[in-house]
């Protein structure tokens, strides 16, 4: 059985679509299988950070309407990253039951299903926690982005999952230190979730957005995906704000 992860924020812009392909690229590197799944109907931000967009044939509302046998609608894999890219259009016939029932009948191929979710507390999001046990809450740490989080782990734990954690992300020590930044215990408190790790503000993604073009070394933000992705496996990864600075 998978773990199957949705990945949230509130707030849009948080990381969530990055954050889904790092720590995937993390759980393949540790030997498991994963599938991402964007639920970010029209906007399909996965096909291009997985550079899988010139192999996309079906997305999972085919399936949904039984254009296609959702194994098809999947790509990539052979030992990297799998992905079951969104519908390009919304449709009322894509129910949170049917999106559940899909990913249910995927779940016994793969170890990891992370689910990107699209911004807001809607329908939208509620589709994509419906399959999941666990949800990933991101923030920035500003104000706006924190209240849009906690407002995310009010309604996500309403949808399917029963375990939230939180990703700070884009953290800067120095903002933080200067008082530029919320700090981290405000935004465990304000978010009301258990923290799973801290990314930093890393400039070797800001090209991320052009076809996934990614660093080959490690990179701050690279490494601390690949923490968050250890702790999820089970390892006692300390928090050592120390990488961060
Ligand atoms: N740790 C980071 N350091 C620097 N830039 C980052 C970091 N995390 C994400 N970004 C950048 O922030 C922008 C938004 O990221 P992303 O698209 O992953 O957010 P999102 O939450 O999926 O957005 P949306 O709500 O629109 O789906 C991207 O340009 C991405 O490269
Ligand atoms: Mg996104």
């Amino acid at each position: 059985m998978a773990e199957r992860i949705v990945i949230a924020s509130g707030k849009g812009g948080a990381g969530k679509s990055t954050a889904a392909v790092l720590l995937g690229r993390s759980l393949v590197a540790a030997g498991k299988k994963v599938l991402l799944v964007d639920a970010d109907i029209g906007l399909n931000a996965l096909r291009i950070l997985t550079g899988l967009a010139q192999k996309t044939v079906y997305h999972w509302g085919d399936a949904l309407l039984n254009r296609a046998d959702g194994k098809d609608c999947v790509i990539g894999g052979e030992n990297g990253i799998s992905l079951l890219p969104a519908p390009d259009t919304p449709s009322a016939e894509y129910t949170a039951e049917g999106f559940r029932s899909l990913i249910l009948s995927l779940d016994p191929s793969y170890d990891f299903i992370l689910i990107d979710g699209p911004a807001g507390i809607g329908e939208g999001m509620a589709l994509a926690a419906a399959p999941a046990q666990k949800a990933i809450l991101l923030s920035a740490p500003d104000d706006v982005s924190v209240s849009g989080c906690a407002a995310a782990a009010r309604r996500v734990c309403t949808c399917g999952p029963t375990q939230s954690r939180l990703i700070i992300n884009r953290f800067r020590f120095q903002a933080v230190r200067k008082c530029r930044q919320i700090n981290i215990d405000h935004m465990i408190d304000r978010a009301g979730v258990r923290l799973i790790g801290i990314v930093p503000e890393d400039k070797n993604l800001w090209y991320f957005g052009s076809a996934g073009l990614l660093p080959k070394a490690s990179s701050p933000a690279i490494d601390a995906y690949s923490r968050i992705a250890g702790r999820l496996l089970g390892e006692h990864i300390s928090l050592n704000i120390s990488l961060l600075k």
